[in-house]
């Protein structure tokens, strides 16, 4: 048996898998605090709770701990928490993007260096903020992490910093290690925090970590195991963000921003495209509505496609892409007949998609094939959306099941470690359904029309 664990940014999952098969054996789950700074006992006390929930993980050969990419877990030199974590969804950072942005000499040089443009998500900006504005604790600060090394570390039961452990895909989402030589640039952690740190060891993508741990991944790339991602294939996720990705052979450089060059959790690459705002969207709306997220769904297959010209852009929390930190949402086209439930609805099930559908052209944008698209996360539950996606994408889409991909692609790496072959090993069990549906490139013209309007005003 092995485990896979998803250390979310709302909640813990827990799967126990059969190693061969990949049949599910039993999984267990826990919430913990939601926010963009969270304490990471928290997800310590979830992780306790979930690996309680599926039963304990006694007799699983080996665990893989997959989780929230770019959260800052900064570490004192006796391994204490210096303070919460800033998550990924923390946009106070933005200027210290800018700062270092500027700095370094623009934005293409950051591409160079590290594959990604910086924006306030990445782990390095928030290095910088932290030294800024919170000098104590960046003095007292002695090893810098992410929250799968230290939830890993923390399993271990280690509290030495030289315990430490990271790999190639979450900690290409720092800013401050190469995905072009695969090395660290301690010359940007100092660049951001005024000093070097302890930084985790990278191991191997098949690695055993202290003979019973996987390397462990960010999210993102722990999904694209989960789903066995194919050349071709783009996984889109609504979860708290929304994700486009797929895997490619080389390392990928955007100066515009819009694309991550992340490594994956398989030895080659993820060029990735992060919307901040994604399923709360919906339950936003859902709110607003007073009515549930089936609801929601009904009421947005009951008005017709483009929403009689009602546009919702979903920019709720800002965005990242577009690179807009301080943008806000809008609606455009409200007039008496489009304000009712429905058109409100079926703006935001688009808006959603939309947005996701300009994340894809990022990818397409470099070359890559969009054959398919494996559309995953809580907001892919949703029948609307599910629906809609093949019409605003405008190509097949596949829902995979069982849900837990997060968990279900840290599994499989433990199965990989464990096995010790040179891919993963396929498991046959999981199942998918096909969605087809006319196109509908109206609904997304109007939508970059409102979009631009909003960004721009
Ligand atoms: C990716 C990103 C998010 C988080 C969500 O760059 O910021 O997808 O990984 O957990």
């Amino acid at each position: 048996l092995v485990a896979g664990v998803d250390s979310s940014t709302q909640s813990c999952k827990v799967v126990v898998r059969d190693a061969d098969t990949g049949a599910l054996v039993r999984q267990g789950r826990a919430t913990h605090p939601t926010g963009t700074e969270v304490h990471p006992s928290a997800w310590w006390d979830a992780l306790q709770t979930a690996i309680a929930d599926a039963g304990g993980l006694d007799d699983v050969a080996a665990v893989s701990v997959a989780a929230q990419q770019h959260g800052m877990v900064t570490l004192d030199e006796a391994g204490e928490v210096v303070r919460p974590a800033l998550l990924w969804n923390d946009t106070r950072s933005a200027g210290a993007a800018a700062e270092l942005t500027t700095e370094l000499g623009g934005p293409d040089k950051w591409a160079d260096a590290v594959g990604s443009v910086l924006v306030a998500s990445l782990t390095v900006t928030k290095l910088r903020w932290l030294a800024t504005n919170e000098p104590e604790s960046a003095a007292r600060t002695a090893a810098v992490c992410l929250p799968h090394d230290w939830l890993t570390w923390k399993l271990s039961g280690s509290t030495s910093l030289d315990a430490l452990t990271t790999d190639r895909s979450d900690v290409s989402g720092t800013g401050y290690w190469s995905p072009s030589t695969e090395d660290y640039r301690p010359d940007l952690l100092e660049l951001a925090l005024g000093k070097v740190v302890a930084l985790p060891r990278v191991v191997g993508p098949a690695d055993l970590v202290g003979g019973r741990f996987g390397a462990g991944a960010g999210d993102n790339a722990a999904a694209a195991l989960g789903v066995q991602a194919q050349p071709g294939d783009v996984v889109v996720s609504i979860g708290t963000s929304g994700t486009a990705f797929a895997r490619w052979p080389n390392p990928v450089t955007d100066g515009t921003g819009t694309v991550n060059g992340f490594a994956d959790a398989e030895g080659g690459h993820l060029p990735l495209v992060a919307t901040l705002n994604a399923s709360r969207i919906l339950t936003a709306t859902a709110s607003v509505l007073g009515v549930d997220l089936a609801d929601l769904s009904d009421l947005a297959l009951s008005a017709p496609a483009g929403a009689d010209g009602l546009v919702f852009v979903p920019y709720l929390e800002g965005e990242r892409t577009p690179n807009k930190p301080d943008s806000t949402g809008a609606l455009h086209g409200m007039r008496l007949d489009t304000m009712t439930p429905g058109h409100l609805a079926r703006a935001a099930v688009e808006g959603l998609l939309c947005s996701l559908a300009d994340a894809i052209d990022a990818l397409r944008a470099l070359g890559m094939p969009v054959e398919r698209v494996l559309l995953i996360g809580g907001g892919a539950r949703m029948p609307a959306v599910r629906q809609l996606a093949p019409a605003v994408f405008g190509c097949p889409v596949l829902v995979p099941s069982p849900s837990e991909y997060v968990a279900d692609g840290a599994a499989r790496q433990a199965a990989w470690a464990v096995g010790g072959a040179d891919t993963p090993p396929l498991w046959s069990d999981l199942a998918s359904t096909s969605v087809e549906a006319e196109p509908t490139p109206w609904v997304r013209e109007r939508y970059a029309a409102a979009r631009d309007l909003t960004v721009n005003r």
